[in-house]
């Protein structure tokens, strides 16, 4: 893209402030800003209208029941041996969410690297491999792993395991990919630079990672592994299984596209994403779309009747993903702070929000399966996620709970 096409692409975006300086720049600083500009992906900041218009209106949104952990302890083995079955036969495979920023956590390199050690180190990607490996150990067979990075903590995250000889696990069986990048932008939708020649971009959330893998090249890789069902998770639950037998034996045998580990709630205000039905679908309400009625409402039981949140663990049949590749997924619009230069060529990095982020996000994948099955969990056993440093979901709260599991830290 030259300059000329630059700007009469900006000008139909409103947005030809991003040449404001391009004549201060160096010969090599316009190539790379052209090269920028040229990988915008506006369609994202178009949802900002919608959203000022009030458009995305969800549909009928009704409660969604689960498999209880008692009926899984029941059938436990029953599952358990078709997991392990499938995970011998090569027909699972793991995808780690590791290409956020955890700007909560305040920490600069990737969240993985976060030693969470008390009387040693142990790294949150440690954790996260001796749990994977507890159940590859039992299956006698590898999962193949793919994580995905950003540009921004891609080469430490690859550094990392390389220097930490992969926790023990195969590297044969790891693969990186890189997820895209979204602008962010001021209130007015108006894309921040963070400097004369560097557009403000951040990761675009973790919804667009089927596509990234497919374009990285992975989806011929693990189908040449033979997988068939992908079990997709966050970085930052501690206590994540993955490859879970008994989870994924329990999905296959349900006869489903789909299967999403879920915890009871713990109060009715809690701030989790709700898995329900949405006009007769999977789908997911976060908590901040939540209704009086969908908190405080009781089943027969006295039961919570939208009781089911999802702690970012799902498995998702790959023929499924193939099928719902170039469905539209939302793009959700975030407010945070977002450090950025200013009109006099300063570098300012806020205190407060200053503008919008925009995310696609992997919860919106559970409203294009056709079906999916609820899969209670013991909150305490397999739910430790770490966003901030005290407090809730935090570093401490987790150090508790992966103690309470008898795990050395
Ligand atoms: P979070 O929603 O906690 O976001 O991610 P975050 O960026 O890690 O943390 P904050 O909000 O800045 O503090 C949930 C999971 O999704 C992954 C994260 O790495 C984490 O595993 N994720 C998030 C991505 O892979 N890409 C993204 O763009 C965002």
């Amino acid at each position: 893209m030259d300059y000329t096409e630059a700007r009469l692409l900006l000008e139909s975006k409103g947005q030809t402030h991003l040449l404001n300086y391009y004549d201060e720049l160096t010969d090599e600083e316009k190539k790379e800003l052209l090269a920028q500009i040229e990988c915008i992906d506006f369609s994202v900041l178009a949802e900002l209208e919608k959203k000022n218009n009030g458009e995305n209106v969800r549909g009928d949104i009704k409660p969604l029941g689960a498999l209880t952990v008692d009926e899984i302890e029941k059938n436990h083995d029953h599952y358990e041996k078709i997991g392990l079955d499938a995970i011998k036969a090569g027909k699972v495979g793991a995808i780690l969410l590791a290409g956020g920023q955890g700007t909560r956590l305040g920490y600069d390199k990737p969240k993985g690297t976060f030693d969470i050690g008390e009387t040693k180190t142990l790294y949150i990607f440690e954790c996260l491999i001796n749990n994977l490996m507890e159940v590859t150990d039992k299956a006698g067979a590898y999962i193949p792993l793919a994580i995905m990075t950003s540009d921004i903590n891609h080469e430490d995250t690859k550094a990392f395991f390389v220097e930490h000889d992969y926790f023990g696990y195969k590297s044969d069986y790891v693969h990186f990919f890189i997820q895209d990048m979204a602008p962010a932008t001021d209130y007015d939708g108006k894309i921040y630079m963070t400097d004369k020649g560097k557009i403000a971009m951040s990761p675009n959330g973790n919804g667009g990672w089927f596509t990234s893998f497919v374009n990285a090249g992975l989806l011929d890789v693990f189908s040449g592994y033979g997988v068939e069902w992908m079990n997709v998770f966050a970085v930052d639950n501690v206590l994540q299984r993955i490859g879970d037998p008994c989870f994924v034996g329990a999905t296959i045998e349900s006869g489903r596209v789909c299967g999403a580990k879920v915890v009871s709630k713990a109060f009715p205000e809690e701030r989790v994403g709700l898995l329900c039905t949405e006009d007769g679908r999977p789908s997911i309400v976060e908590y901040y779309e939540m209704t009086d009625e969908m908190m405080y409402s009781k089943d027969e039981n006295g039961k919570p009747l939208y009781n089911y949140g999802v702690i970012l663990n799902y498995l998702f049949a790959l023929s499924e993903l193939k099928r719902i590749m170039k469905d539209p997924i939302p793009v959700h619009i975030v407010e945070k702070k977002i450090p950025y230069m200013d009109a006099e060529g300063n570098m300012i990095s806020p205190g407060e929000p200053n503008g919008y982020k925009y995310e696609l996000l992997v919860l919106d994948l559970i409203h294009l399966m056709t079906d999916c099955l609820s899969f209670e969990v013991v909150r305490d056993r397999e739910f430790a996620p770490i966003k901030s440093l005290t407090g809730v979901d935090s570093v401490e709260s987790a150090r508790l709970l992966l103690k309470k599991n008898g795990k050395q830290i």
